[in-house]
């Protein structure tokens, strides 16, 4: 388990074929370390992954995040649609023990009001061990949309996993827990 001191470890998956071969730059990723480092006050430890679309590799990759590298919070981005080689919420159904579909709901309804292709993304989350998964659409667009919808209760359900205890900044995300 993490102590209290040390920085909190965020996994960062890309899932993307053409980024995991070089074709074109990961801007997901970048993305959301991005995010994270602007609305977390708490220290935190990024671990980045690109991978290709691969389930086999995708569920490798979570199960070493999750387990191996001690994160508390894994956010991929890539592979939620219909294509055929999108298999980012399989592979996190297959890793995970319990699943939280409040998260994927969520993010579909605020996308929504943005984008009517929001419907075409089948982004979940749930829980792997002590982490929690959450998964973005590959639209860099998409990750402040998604994460904006979902970050104010992140901290309390890492809380409830015994992870480290997350801070935002309250100006930018307002993380709820309830009172004890
Ligand atoms: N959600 C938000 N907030 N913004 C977007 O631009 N793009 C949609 C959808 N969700 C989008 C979004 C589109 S066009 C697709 S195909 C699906 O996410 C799946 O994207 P992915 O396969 O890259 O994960």
């Amino acid at each position: 388990m993490t102590d209290a001191a040390s920085p909190a470890r965020i996994g960062i998956v890309t899932v993307s074929d053409r980024a995991s071969r070089g074709e074109y730059e990961d801007r997901g990723g970048p993305a959301i370390r991005e995010y994270l480092a602007a609305v977390l006050t708490s220290p935190f430890e990024a671990v980045a992954r690109v991978i290709a679309d691969e389930q086999s590799l995708i569920e490798e990759t979570l199960r070493e995040l999750c387990h191996d590298e001690q994160c508390c919070l894994v956010i991929t981005t890539g592979g939620t649609g219909p294509a055929l080689r999108d298999v980012t919420p399989e592979a996190t159904e297959a890793v995970c023990q319990k699943m939280m579909p409040g998260f994927g709901e969520l993010m579909r309804k605020v996308s929504l009001e943005k984008v009517p292709t929001a419907i075409l993304s089948r982004q979940t989350a749930g829980i792997c061990g002590r982490a929690l998964i959450v998964n973005l659409p590959g639209q860099p667009r998409a990750i402040k949309e998604c994460l904006d919808a979902v970050f104010p209760a992140i901290p309390y359900c890492i809380d409830l996993l015994e992870g480290p205890y997350l801070v935002t900044d309250e100006s930018k995300v307002k993380a709820f827990r309830p009172k004890k």
